[in-house]
This record gives structure tokens, C-alpha cells and sequence, in this order.
């Protein structure tokens, strides 16, 4: 079915108020939830609100979270999230990182103890949209190997660039550090496919093909991605005195409790550094020149990252509206918090 932004964003934000969640809260959480939805991380979209309101209900999510943010210095200060809703907290803990880094050039801020944060794009993007430089990243609970382990450790651990340009076209690079989500294993399982051998692993470490198997996600890019999935836990997870690597909570286990994560954004003023203005400039004249590149047979124009995205969702919003699966629509629409209860499933919510 085919929705207006409205019309996803307002019925997410009731369905999250159903559960209990406070109307400004409600707010935040469905804009960035539809901010990914529309430009195509469906992962992160209107799919997750189901969970996010079990654990809201159940209390693993505090509906009115004593947020504390404590100043360490003049460019760096920790958010006590009080496990709020993760999106509240995210941006909250952007919007102070602008403020200090509009102020003193530079800013580092970890946000601590908070619940699931999305799409991390979304918040590199509002420093962007202020003509700064950013990079967040963020702990997931733990479903990928180290690279050579047979047992999963780290999470997804997602890490997210984002850069102004001199026109409206932000760059914003946004990644998990696994190969493949697992929802992408779920997909094939349910069309019985095969996977390509570098996607998982099974029991016993080894490269599984058949998607029944998995048993952990691999890290991107060999031993490069794990070391990218443990640095982002070290910034956003032992920097900030939560738990690290296997002792982050899982998702779906024991909806009640507070899931204690850690987030890290930093935020840079180009202004010190090479000029704002110069710098933005160049970076418009960067992209342009990415897109002149002649493009590799298969592809029809080299994209700077985020480019498809956002054409993903002007074409969506041209031909009707944003997809939304039915079944979804029928469960915002409904009067259940939730259907299919999340709570105690094993780590990948089957
Ligand atoms: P993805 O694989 O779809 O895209 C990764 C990046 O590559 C994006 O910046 C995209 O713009 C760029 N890209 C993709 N194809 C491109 C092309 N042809 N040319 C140029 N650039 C291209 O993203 P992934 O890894 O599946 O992550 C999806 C979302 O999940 C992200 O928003 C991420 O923040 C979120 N996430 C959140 C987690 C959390 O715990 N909060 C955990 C893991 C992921």
C-alpha cells in the first residue's frame, strides 16, 4: 500500500503513544523512523515499530527518562540517556554536539544508556544540514564474529559520515559493519535461496551457504571490518563506561529491562580547518566530478553515498506515496500494541 509521509509518520507516532510513549517523543521517534523509511532502509523503518512498543509497554524503554547531560570540557560531554527512547536521546545528543561545535570548532559527545537508535544517518545529517562535518556511531547487540571466530561478539555496529556541500545535496555515508543485515538471511530462508558464502558463518565458524545454518553474521571486508566493528564499540561503548563487545544486551531478550547502549557523535566546524565555504564548494565540485566518471558496465552513473536514497524517495513520493506492506498498516491501524511478541526470541528475532 502506498502512504503520504503524513500518513506513515502520524500513524506510528499514535501506535507509539498507545504504548506510552509522550507525544514529543512519539514525534521524534516516528519522523526519524520515517526519514528512513522513505529513502529505503526499510530495515529501520515502519518494521520496528512493532518492537519498539512491546518494549515501551513492558518498560524496557523509560517514558520519562531523567536525561542528564554532563559538560566534561569545553568540546566534550556525556548524555545520560536514562534508557529513554534511543531517538530522543541520538538527537538530543547531536543537537548539543552543533551547539559546541558551532562554539568551539569541534565536538565529541557520547550519549550513554540509551535504547535503539535507528537509522544513525538521520543525526550525521542534521550536522550536515548546519554545514558541519560528522560521524556517529553506535553499539548493536552482538551477532558477528570477529573475524576468525566461530562465535558471535560484536553487533552490527553501524557507522554513518556526513559532509554540506554547497547546494542541497548533503553526503551522508551510513553503514552497519556486517555484511548483510539479518534480515536480508530472513529473506532468503523464506524464498529458499542460498547465500553467498562471505554473508554468515555456522556453528563451527565455517562459511555457511545455506541460510538455515547461520549462526553469525560476518564483519565487512575480513579482519578490516571487525577491526571497524570492535573501534566503533571501544568510542561508543568502553569510552563511555556501558557495557562493551559480547555484554551488550539483546534486543529482543527480557523487554523490561533498559538496554544501556552507547552512541558517539562528533561534530567539526570546517570553518577551522580550510574555510566553510571553501570547504563546501569543493565539495560540490567533488561530487560533481564522481558523477562524470565513466560508469563500469552494469551501472548507469556513479553515485556519491546517499545520492540513491534520496532519489529512492523523490521517485516514491512522485508515483503515489512510500510503500508500506499491508500487513504492517493493518497492525498501525489496529488497536494491539503489538502481534507477534518479540520478547525472549533468540538474538535475530526469529
Ligand atoms: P546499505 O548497505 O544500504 O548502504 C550503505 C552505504 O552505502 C549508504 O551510505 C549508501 O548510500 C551507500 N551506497 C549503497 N549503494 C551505493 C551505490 N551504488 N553507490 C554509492 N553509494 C552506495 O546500508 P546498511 O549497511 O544495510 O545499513 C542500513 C541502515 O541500518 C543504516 O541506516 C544504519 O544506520 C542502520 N543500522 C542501525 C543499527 C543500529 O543498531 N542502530 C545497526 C545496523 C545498521
Amino acid at each position: 500500500m502506498k502512504l503520504s509521509r503524513e500518513e506513515l509518520k502520524g500513524l506510528m507516532k499514535n501506535k507509539l503513544m498507545q504504548a506510552g510513549l509522550h507525544e514529543g517523543d512519539a514525534e521524534t521517534t516516528s519522523e526519524i523512523l520515517t526519514w528512513a523509511h522513505e529513502r529505503g532502509y526499510y530495515s529501520h523503518g515502519a518494521v520496528r515499530v512493532e518492537y519498539y512498543s512491546e518494549r515501551i509497554y513492558k518498560g524496557g524503554i523509560t517514558t520519562e527518562p531523567n536525561i542528564v547531560w554532563n559538560q566534561t570540557g569545553p568540546c566534550s560531554g556525556i548524555l545520560d540517556g536514562d534508557n529513554g527512547i534511543g531517538f530522543t536521546v541520538a538527537k538530543m545528543g547531536m543537537e548539543k554536539a552543533i551547539e559546541m561545535a558551532k562554539e568551539n570548532g569541534v565536538a565529541i559527545v557520547g550519549m550513554a544508556n540509551l535504547s535503539h537508535s535507528g537509522s544513525i544517518g538521520y543525526y550525521t545529517e542534521m550536522a550536515a544540514k548546519e554545514g558541519l562535518l560528522a560521524i556517529s556511531f553506535c553499539q548493536s547487540d552482538p551477532m558477528a564474529v570477529p573475524y576468525g571466530g566461530a562465535e558471535p561478539y560484536y553487533g552490527t555496529n553501524p557507522i554513518s559520515f556526513a559532509a554540506p556541500t554547497a547546494d542541497d545535496r548533503d553526503v551522508v555515508f551510513d553503514m552497519a559493519t556486517t555484511v548483510q543485515a539479518w534480515g536480508k538471511i530472513l529473506d532468503k530462508r523464506s524464498k529458499h535461496q542460498e547465500i553467498p558464502a562471505d554473508w554468515a558463518v555456522d556453528e563451527d565458524g565455517a562459511p555457511v551457504t545455506d541460510p538455515n545454518k547461520v549462526n553469525a553474521l560476518n564483519p565487512i571486508a575480513g579482519a578490516k571490518g571487525y577491526g571497524l566493528m570492535m573501534m566503533v564499540d571501544v568510542f561508543s561503548g568502553i569510552l563511555l563506561g556501558v557495557p562493551f563487545g559480547g555484554h551488550v544486551s539483546s534486543m529482543y531478550h527480557d523487554l523490561s529491562e533498559g538496554r544501556r547502549l552507547g552512541q558517539m557523535h562528533i561534530v567539526i566546524d570546517p570553518e577551522r580547518f580550510v574555510g566553510a565555504e571553501k570547504f563546501k564548494e569543493t565539495m560540490s565540485a567533488c561530487i560533481d566530478e564522481i558523477g562524470q566518471i565513466k560508469p563500469a558496465p552494469g551501472f548507469d552513473k556513479v553515485n556519491y553515498p546517499g545520492e540513491r536514497s534520496v532519489a529512492r524517495m523523490k521517485k516514491a513520493y512522485e508515483s503515489g506515496g512510500i510503500d508500506v506492506v499491508d500487513e504492517l498498516v493493518d497492525y498501525l491501524k489496529s488497536d494491539k500494541i503489538w502481534i507477534k511478541s518479540y520478547d525472549h526470541l533468540n538474538r535475530f528475532a526469529e
